[in-house]
């Protein structure tokens, strides 16, 4: 999928005739955000509208009211949506609800939370799906250094959270943006909110490909991209015999060993991987042949620990995690002499449990502005 379509504007026009009225001015606090989800579930469920229907209405509402934005988001997608839309688009109650969330929101940035509230247990049930926190992210990405118009590429990219962050950071210059995703329906998401929320000047691409089937879509970009930015799936085990992995070849079956590999195949020498990992892959024996094995593919730039409870809240998994800062070899005999960033810190930005006080604490903000850090980093 790429983003060349253009949109229909139909809608644009008929959606004036509904009343004016006076904006609620939504703001995104969780309280209010948590009894707005529940309204629109309840409107919507009267209709028999519920998970990935009920949100095709919500983004069909997002793409019509903000209609250049989503400008990129293509007709076919738009005219599916639009199938639900057409359920309830006489109900002036409902639509006058949707315009109240939707225009305060031009930049979709609410769009991930409705998601995860109303596709809710389908979209975390399998494959590792649940969204990087956004404090996370957010300094994931600053760890990119500032080059001239980069191809930065998120293989697992879900609602694109990632490359949200990535293009605020290139706003005022040139990137390119590829997100690629193995559920449709993410993908579509990713699709909506980096229209809406990215740079028209950002270059586009959105991929719909499963990563450890190699297809050619994906290779298409091998050797090609300067930074990858990820969260994929954890621990999976892959039985894929096809896929030429070294890491896969050494007895590491696992998504993890099978998503470093991808990196390797998909960057530019010298491009860089900055991704979260399992924390086991970083300190358990059993994984000592796969560091080994990537000390010798990647100069290994930075390793930080993250606190447990990282993904508690929104994932309901108490795996820990780690980021990890991965450069491609320039050549096999090229040992960087680069001191490497070990840490490991106490916040990250989120509540770690339901104890929590609501902190906005964050460690992860601190190694940001150490100089030793952005010295060794070249950010
Ligand atoms: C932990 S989520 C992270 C999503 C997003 N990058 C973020 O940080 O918010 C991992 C994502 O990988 C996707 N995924 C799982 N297996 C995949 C595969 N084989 N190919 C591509 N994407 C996959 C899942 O659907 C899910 O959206």
């Amino acid at each position: 999928m790429r983003n060349s379509m253009t949109a229909s504007s139909g809608r644009a026009a008929r959606q004036v005739k509904h009343p004016k009225l006076p904006s609620l001015e939504i703001e995104f606090s969780s309280r209010e955000f948590l009894n707005h989800k529940s309204r629109l579930g309840d409107y919507l469920r009267r209709f028999g509208l519920e998970g990935d229907a009920a949100f095709r209405i919500l983004a069909y509402h997002y793409a019509i009211s903000h209609m250049e934005r989503s400008a990129g988001v293509p007709v076919s997608l738009r005219e599916k949506w639009k199938l639900e839309y057409r359920k309830i688009e006489n109900d002036e109650r409902v639509i006058q609800f949707l315009n109240e969330l939707v225009v305060n929101d031009p930049k979709g940035t609410a769009l991930p939370e409705w998601y995860q509230f109303l596709v809710g247990r389908r979209f975390r049930e399998g494959s590792g799906k649940f969204f990087t926190p956004k404090p996370i992210a957010h300094v994931m990405a600053q760890l990119l250094p500032r080059i001239k118009n980069p191809i930065i590429m998120d293989p697992t990219a879900g609602g694109g959270t990632f490359l949200m962050e990535a293009s605020t950071i290139w706003n005022d210059s040139g990137c390119t943006l590829i997100a690629n995703e193995v559920e449709p329906s993410l993908i579509e998401l990713a699709m909506l909110t980096l229209e809406l929320g990215t740079s028209p000047r950002h270059v586009k691409h959105y991929l719909c490909a499963n990563i450890f089937d190699t297809p050619a879509e994906l290779t298409a970009w091998h050797g090609r991209v300067d930074y990858i930015l990820a969260n994929p799936p954890f621990s999976l085990r892959i039985d894929n015999e096809q896929f030429d992995s070294r890491l896969f070849r050494e007895g590491y079956r696992s998504s993890d060993a099978l998503f470093i590999d991808t990196a390797l195949n998909l960057l530019r020498p010298g491009g860089r991987l900055i991704c979260l990992l399992p924390h086991s892959i970083i300190a358990n024996s059993e994984f000592a042949m796969l560091r080994s094995t990537v000390e010798e593919l990647w100069n290994v730039l930075a390793i930080i620990c993250l606190p447990e409870g990282v993904f508690q809240l929104n994932a309901g998994t108490t795996t820990r995690a780690d980021i990890v800062v991965l450069e491609k070899r320039l050549a096999s005999r090229d040992r960087a002499n680069t001191r490497i960033v070990l840490a490991s810190v106490p916040s990250v930005g989120i509540r770690l449990n339901n104890l929590a006080k609501d902190t906005r604490e964050n460690e992860l903000e601190t190694l940001l502005i150490s100089d030793e850090v952005r010295k060794a980093l070249g950010i």
